[in-house]
C-alpha cells in the first residue's frame, strides 16, 4: 500500500509527525507532498529539523496568495503529483486550503482519502477553517475522529458508521513525546527573561479576528487590560499574518511583548510554563488542555469543545473587559481536568487501521 502524506502548515506538520514517525518505525511505502502553503523556516523547516521527519519528496511552493489562488494552485499541483504516483491513498490533516485541495484533487482521481482530525466543526460558516473541514470529511473515506464527540457530529451528518475510526488526537502523541525534550532543551524562558508561572502567553492569526480591525483592536486592548491588572508579562510569538496586519492597522498594543514565532520545543517550554494562555488557536486550546494550563479562547466558539466541558479553557469572544473577566476565571479555576483527546496513541492507531485498509 502507497500512502501520499499531504501538509502544507505548520500544525499539518506538528500533528502530522506522529503519523509520518509511525509510517517510518513501519517502514511503509509513503511520501510527503508539502504544498508551501507556510515556507518561513519559522513556520516550516524548523518543525522538520526539529521533529526529525523526512524531507518532502515534493514541494509545490505554492506560498500566499487569495483563497481562490491558493487553494487552485495547491489543487493542480497535487492532482499533477497523484497522476504520477498513483498512491492508494492521500492522508490528510487539519482544516486549512492545503488539505482541502489534497481532499478534492484525491476523491475525484478517484483515491481514497483519509482524514486525520476528522468532525470539528465551530458551525461558524464565516471561518474559511470551517468550510475546509466539511468538504474534506465528506471526501474522505477513512475519518479519524479525535474524541466521540466529533464521531458523533460525522453520524450526524450522514456519514457511514464504518468510515469512522476514533483514535484520539495526534496533538496528545506529539506533545508526550516532545515534553522530556521540551525540558532538557536551553530555557526558552531564560531568553526572553520570563519565570515560571509569572507570565501569561498569547497567541492570535485567526483571520476573522486579524483581518478586521475593531476585532483585532479590542482583542488588544483586553489583553493590555490582562496585563496591567495582574502586572505580569504577557508574550505574544506574533504569526507573520498578524505582524502584518497590525502594520496595515497601525495597531500598538501598549504591554504586550512580541516575539517573532517559536520552534516547537521552546512554545511548549513557554505554554507549559504559563501561568495563563489566551489564544484564537486551535492547537493550543489543545495543548493548553492537555499542559494542565488554563486558557482563555479569544473567540465566540470553538471547534473543541471537549476543552470547555472539561473546564480548561473558557470562550471570552473579543470584547476587552470578558477578556479581563475570563482571565480572572479561569485563574480561579482548579486546574485538575483530564485531557479528553485520548492517550497519546493516535498516530498508532491510523496507521494500523490503513494497514488494515478496511473501512467497509
Ligand atoms: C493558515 C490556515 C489556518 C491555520 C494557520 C496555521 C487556511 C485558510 N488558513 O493560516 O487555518 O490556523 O495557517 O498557522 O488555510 N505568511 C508568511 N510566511 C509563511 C506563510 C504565510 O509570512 O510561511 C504570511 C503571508 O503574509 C500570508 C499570510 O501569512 O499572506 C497568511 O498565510 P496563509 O497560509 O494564507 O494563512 P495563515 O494565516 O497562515
Ligand atoms: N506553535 C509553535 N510556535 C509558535 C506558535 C505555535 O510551535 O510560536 C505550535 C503550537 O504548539 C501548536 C501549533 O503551532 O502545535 C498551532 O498552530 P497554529 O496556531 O498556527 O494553527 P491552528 O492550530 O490554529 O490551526
Amino acid at each position: 500500500m502507497k500512502i501520499a502524506v499531504i501538509l502544507g502548515t505548520r500544525p499539518e506538520i506538528i500533528k502530522m509527525a506522529p503519523v509520518i514517525r509511525e509510517l517510518e518505525r513501519r517502514k511503509a511505502d509513503f511520501f510527503i507532498l508539502h504544498t508551501g502553503q507556510h515556507y518561513s523556516y519559522n513556520l516550516d523547516g524548523v518543525f522538520f529539523e526539529q521533529l526529525k521527519l523526512p524531507q518532502a519528496k515534493y514541494n509545490l511552493e505554492a506560498g500566499s496568495g487569495s483563497h481562490a489562488e491558493q487553494t487552485a494552485k495547491i489543487l493542480v499541483g497535487i492532482e499533477g503529483v497523484l497522476q504520477e504516483e498513483n498512491p492508494d491513498i492521500v492522508l490528510i490533516e487539519g482544516d486549512t486550503n492545503s488539505i482541502l485541495a489534497g481532499a478534492l484533487a484525491a476523491v475525484k482521481l478517484p483515491i481514497k482519502v483519509g482524514h486525520v482530525e476528522a468532525g470539528l466543526r465551530s458551525y461558524d460558516r464565516n471561518m474559511p477553517e470551517e468550510i475546509n473541514r466539511i468538504l474534506a470529511d465528506h471526501c474522505s473515506d477513512f475519518l479519524f475522529a479525535p474524541t466521540e464527540k466529533a464521531k458523533a457530529i460525522l453520524l450526524g451528518e450522514g456519514i457511514p458508521e464504518e468510515k469512522i475510526f476514533v483514535t484520539g488526537n495526534t496533538i496528545v502523541d506529539v506533545v508526550y513525546q516532545n515534553l522530556e525534550i521540551a525540558r532538557e532543551k536551553e530555557n526558552t524562558l531564560d531568553t526572553l527573561n520570563l519565570k515560571p508561572k509569572e507570565y501569561f502567553l498569547v497567541t492570535l492569526h485567526r483571520q476573522e479576528n486579524v483581518d478586521n480591525r475593531a476585532r483585532f483592536l479590542s482583542i488588544l486592548k483586553g489583553l493590555d487590560k490582562v496585563a496591567e491588572e495582574f502586572h505580569l508579562p504577557v508574550i505574544y510569538p506574533i504569526h507573520p499574518h498578524s505582524r502584518k496586519m497590525m502594520t496595515k492597522f497601525d495597531l500598538q498594543p501598549q504591554r504586550l511583548m512580541l516575539a517573532e514565532p517559536v520552534d516547537f520545543l521552546s512554545f511548549l517550554q513557554l505554554e507549559s510554563n504559563a501561568r495563563l494562555i489566551l489564544t484564537d488557536s486551535g492547537g493550543v486550546q489543545e495543548e493548553a488542555c492537555i499542559l494542565t494550563v488554563p486558557c482563555v479562547t479569544l473567540r465566540d466558539n470553538t471547534e473543541r469543545p471537549e476543552t470547555l466541558e472539561v473546564g480548561s479553557n473558557i470562550l471570552a469572544g473579543v470584547s476587552p473587559d470578558t477578556i479581563l473577566e475570563c482571565s480572572k476565571a479561569m485563574l480561579g479555576r482548579e486546574n485538575n481536568w483530564q485531557n479528553p483527546f485520548g492517550d497519546g496513541t493516535a498516530g498508532r492507531k491510523i496507521v494500523e487501521i490503513l494497514m488494515r485498509g478496511n473501512n467497509g
